[in-house]
């Protein structure tokens, strides 16, 4: 398995994978492709997993803001993630997250949030976020579902505010 950058001659296959992963609908391979064309993207917090010449896997990371009165900290969200219906539940997914959250702490961002299910990212470190201070408004979402990882020690002391996703999710 290899873990690394996804590459333009990757888009087809990455938007197929979404694409299957999320049950036949264009919602988020179209999310990807937004994020991409956006401010927000950062080349290197797109990774696929490829095996023999096919991508089974893909995340996307990309820049966000945690507003705090006047103060704006640039922080990292995941999504999405997509592995293949047929290779899922063989580890593909924790390969990209732990790759993921090594690249965003080389690059120097401390937090990575994410909207994600309660059971499946804990075990990389994610904590639900409204109990370090971080809010968020734009999406209805309940506490336990609101998750951040503070990839750089101390980040969750000095970053408070609301969390806002760019225009590109709502
Ligand atoms: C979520 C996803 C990326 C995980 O990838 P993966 O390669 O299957 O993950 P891994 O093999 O590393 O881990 C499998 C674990 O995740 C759990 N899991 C898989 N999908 C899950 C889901 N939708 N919700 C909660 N847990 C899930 C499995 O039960 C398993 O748990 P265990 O390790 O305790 O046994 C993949 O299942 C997927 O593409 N799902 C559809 C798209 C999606 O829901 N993406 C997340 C929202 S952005």
């Amino acid at each position: 398995m290899i873990i690394r950058t996804e590459s333009k001659s990757d888009y087809n296959q990455v938007f197929k994978v979404n694409y299957e992963a999320f049950r036949n609908r264009e919602d988020e391979p179209k999310l990807v492709e937004k994020i991409r064309n956006s401010e927000k993207f950062i080349p290197e917090l797109s990774i696929v997993a490829e095996e023999n010449n096919q991508i089974l896997g893909h995340i996307l990371l990309s820049k966000a803001d945690v507003i705090e009165e006047d103060i704006n900290h640039e922080v990292i969200v995941l999504a999405p993630i997509a592995v293949k219906p047929e290779f899922q539940n063989k580890g593909i997914g924790s390969l990209l997250i732990q790759e993921g959250l090594k690249r965003c702490k080389n690059l120097g961002y401390g937090l990575v949030l994410l909207i994600g299910h309660p059971t499946y990212y804990p075990k990389f470190g994610f904590k639900p976020a409204r109990q370090y201070g971080l809010e968020l408004k734009q999406f209805n979402v309940t506490d336990e579902v609101f998750m951040v990882c503070e990839v750089i020690k101390g980040e969750l002391d000095r970053i408070k505010g609301e969390l806002r996703y760019p225009e590109t999710f709502l």
